[in-house]
């Protein structure tokens, strides 16, 4: 039987490695949408958080190849569409490299404040990008929040390349 990885012995700094270290940071799920002059688009990520409250900013970080990426750049605006247990379905689409026109149009959504958001979402917000910062093959996007809404339903969990869903201790904080 392989004994379990010491924990004190540091592993080689490789992208092997590295993907194993962050895939064991538990995060939720979101959809990145934008709509603009040359369309729609939208994709799976976990690389986001709030940023600020005053203002109020939040931050995606876009692979620079992200067909998204250049629609949020010439629409100025994005949705953050945090998914719900049960919306994989939709996770798995906007994870796919299907022709980005048609991963919106197979999934129910309305428009809030210019941006488009998925129906059913446990949580959404509408940025309006205020900065591109370039980071190694990544983009961080900054967006200024200019509208949110709450759904219901438990969120839609990813650990370690793989979705989840938690019984939730509610009564605790
Ligand atoms: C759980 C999960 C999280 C992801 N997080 C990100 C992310 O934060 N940033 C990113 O650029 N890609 C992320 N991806 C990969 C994109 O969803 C994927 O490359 C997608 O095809 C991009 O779509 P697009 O080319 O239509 O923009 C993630 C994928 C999964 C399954």
């Amino acid at each position: 039987m392989p004994l379990p990885p010491d924990p004190a012995t540091p592993l080689p700094p490789d992208p092997e490695v590295f993907r194993e270290v962050f895939g064991r940071f538990a995060t939720g799920v979101a959809v990145i949408t934008s709509s603009g002059p040359s369309g729609s688009g939208g994709m799976t990520a976990n690389a986001l958080c709030s940023l600020s409250l005053d203002p109020l900013l939040a931050l995606v970080c876009f692979e620079n190849r992200a067909r998204t990426l250049p629609i949020v750049r010439e629409a100025g605006r994005f949705g953050l569409n945090i998914l719900r247990t049960g919306q994989e379905d939709v996770a798995r689409v906007f994870a796919s490299k299907l022709p980005e026109g048609e991963k919106l149009e197979g999934v129910d959504h309305r428009l809030e404040a210019g941006v488009p958001v998925i129906d059913g979402a446990l949580a959404w917000a509408a940025c309006e990008l205020r900065e591109l910062i370039a980071g190694g093959d990544h983009t961080i996007a900054i967006g200024e929040v200019v509208a949110l809404g709450l759904g219901t339903g438990d969120p839609l969990l990813w650990y370690e390349g793989r979705y989840h869903s938690l019984p939730l201790t509610r009564d605790r904080r």
